[in-house]
């Protein structure tokens, strides 16, 4: 049985590849994909993510948009990263899905409530602000999530600040309410996505795909290389988002261990991050683990078959 996700995004380049990840796996059941402010504002990756639908050949998935600002944060967007379109380097097509009419958060709400308890993981690839919303609005989807695989945050490292990633930094407060609600949460931050590099390898490999969506990838991760170059100091860009869905199609990509993760929101150097508590044991109520280790070719390998799965979309 296929696994049913509801992907809820900012694309975003990382995002973007999520998608096509998501769609082009027959091990994933992609019932919705909703979009947050994030990268950029919620106009832009709501319509970034529709042409990324275009390119993709998805249909007959609701696509919803969501919340345009954080919860109690200002808006910080990241166009070091992701252009000013929070998509630059490739040519977006016009969309021609037309735009659920639910907001985010009643989507979501609304299909979770609607399948068997226990079937629908969340895969939150942006800040948690619709998340959290979706939790408060009706407290009861929290049992009936299955699991929450959040890309988000890192125990050793930060990258908008020291500590802190920004999916989380972005939305500490929305973080706080996903990372203490009783669900299980999957941690997938950024000591291991950091392993998702896109090598020289990487991009033979996808090059040999020979499609437009593959070519597509290539064009993200030429624009994504060149600003984790300037604005990080990376070799070769980290591919974040997609490493969320693939641990859903596939946990034996990823190495995770149960910790204790709570999220800062009083430090004046440390707001955001995500501690976590590596002290054995674990206690037994614990409900969050962190994602440790990445099978990089593994990762790879099921990127390079989404998009020959995906193959050529007119
Ligand atoms: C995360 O931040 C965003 O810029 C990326 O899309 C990813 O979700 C990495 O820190
Ligand atoms: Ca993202």
């Amino acid at each position: 049985m296929p696994k049913k996700i509801i992907l809820d995004c900012d694309p975003g380049h990382d995002d973007a590849i999520a998608m096509l990840l998501a769609h082009g796996s027959p091990e994933i059941d992609l019932l919705a994909v909703t979009t947050v402010v994030g990268n950029q504002t919620l106009e832009k990756v709501t319509r970034n993510a529709l042409s990324v639908a275009k390119i993709a050949g998805i249909t007959g998935v609701p696509f919803a948009a969501g919340c345009a600002r954080p919860l109690v944060r200002q808006i910080e967007t990241a166009p070091d990263i992701h252009g000013e379109s929070g998509l630059d380097g490739p040519v977006l097509p016009e969309p021609e899905l037309e735009l659920d009419p639910r907001h985010a958060v009643d989507l979501i709400i609304d299909l979770v409530m609607s399948h068997e308890p226990g079937t629908i993981t969340l895969v939150p690839t942006a800040g948690l602000t619709n998340i959290a919303l979706a939790a408060r609005k009706e407290p009861r989807i929290v049992e009936r999530v299955k699991e929450v695989v959040l890309m988000g945050g890192g125990y050793h490292v930060g990258n908008w600040s020291a500590v802190a990633e920004f999916n989380i930094k972005i939305d500490p407060e929305a973080a706080h309410i996903v990372f203490n609600e009783s669900w299980p949460v999957v941690m997938v931050g950024l000591d291991l996505t950091h392993q998702a590099l896109a090598t020289d390898e990487v991009v033979e490999q996808i090059k040999a795909v020979g499609t437009k969506p593959a070519q597509f990838v290539l064009e993200l991760l030429e624009f994504f290389g060149e600003t984790y170059r300037d604005a990080q100091g990376f070799d070769f860009p980290p591919v974040h988002d997609p490493c969320a869905v693939a641990y859903v199609i596939d946990p034996t990509i990823v190495t995770t261990q149960k910790v204790p993760v709570d999220i800062e929101l009083t430090g004046t150097l440390t707001l955001g991050m995500t501690v976590a508590d590596f002290r054995a044991p674990a206690p037994d109520d614990c409900t969050t683990s962190v994602a440790v280790d990445l099978d990089h070719k593994r990762f790879w390998d099921l990127i390079t078959d989404a998009l020959v799965t995906i193959g050529d979309v007119e």
